[in-house]
């Protein structure tokens, strides 16, 4: 039994892929062999292509709103006009949103936005692209949720509500597209550091606090980028080929257990 990940021959989409976990994954999605179409809203998404190109790997950048739905449906159809299909797509975009813990703080338009980002991009990923991923005979969505999906604590109300519905969507896809051979997924990160949590980072490192990042997981610390462009190759790859309509945290064991005061080892 062969267990190496290759995704040659594959078509891959990866939103969110100028910066953090959807860089990371773009270019390991490129390293295993996809042809990688690159989408985000920021111009940096053509370094991303940049980086690709120079470790010998294709693909092409284009800058689009992954929470528009005309711009969704134009990126499948390109992708498919470029490349001749699609097999995979990583929906990952995301913002944080409003204030942390806010529910209060909060209002309407800013609720508005993080879920059109956060939870209808995913929704048009699936939509626009299942099909094609159909007539290709199957293949993966692969979607970012979060820990702050499974419970509340780990971002704003808002942030957490549209994580929340990531993965009821998931569950929910995975299940219209029941006999089609598209798996529908999504991965629930913990503290990653990416452009978002750029801001607690710099606090912690400001504050020579850095060794405290992560200290709530088992683990220690907090992730990088590339843990979970690991798990999103998984996911999108053959290898996970009876994976479907789940939610798998990457998060080093974060949300394993119930906030406690830390008691320290067992005994080992
Ligand atoms: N970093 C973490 O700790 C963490 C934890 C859990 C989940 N996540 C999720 O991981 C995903 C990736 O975030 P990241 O941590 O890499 O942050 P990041 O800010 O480094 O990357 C997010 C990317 O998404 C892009 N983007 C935002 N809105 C967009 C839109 N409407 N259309 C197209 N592109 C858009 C941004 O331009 C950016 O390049 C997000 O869905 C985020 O919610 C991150």
């Amino acid at each position: 039994m062969s267990i190496s990940i290759d995704l040659s021959g594959k078509v891959a989409i990866v939103t969110g892929a100028a910066s953090g976990i959807g860089r990371a994954s773009a270019r390991l999605f490129a390293e295993a062999g996809a042809t990688v179409m690159i989408a985000d809203r920021a111009d940096a998404v053509h370094e991303t292509l940049e980086m690709i190109e120079a470790a010998g790997g294709k693909g092409f950048a284009t800058q689009m709103d992954a929470g528009d739905e005309a711009a969704v449906a134009a990126l499948i159809e390109d992708t498919c006009s470029r490349f001749g299909g699609i097999d995979i797509i990583y929906a990952n975009a995301g913002i944080t949103g409003g204030k942390p813990g806010g529910l209060f703080d909060s209002d309407a338009s800013e609720w508005a936005e993080v879920l059109r980002i956060n939870l209808i991009g995913p929704y048009l990923a699936i939509k626009y692209g299942a099909p094609k991923i159909k007539a290709r005979g199957g293949g993966s969505i692969v979607c970012t949720a979060s820990v702050a999906g499974l419970r509340s604590g780990a971002g704003p109300a808002s942030y957490s509500a549209s994580k929340a519905g990531v993965i009821n969507l998931v569950k929910t896809a995975a299940y219209h597209l029941d006999g089609t051979n598209v798996r529908v997924n999504c991965i629930c990160p913990g503290l990653i550091e990416t452009g978002m949590t750029k801001p607690v980072y710099d606090y912690a490192r400001d504050a020579g606090k850095l060794d405290k990042i992560g200290q709530l997981n088992p683990m220690k610390r907090g992730g990088e980028p590339e843990e979970i462009a690991k798990a999103a190759l998984f996911l999108a790859s053959d290898q996970a080929s009876y994976v479907n309509g789940q939610a798998l945290p990457v998060d080093g064991g974060l949300s394993a257990s119930h906030p406690i005061a830390p008691r320290g080892n067992r005994g080992i």
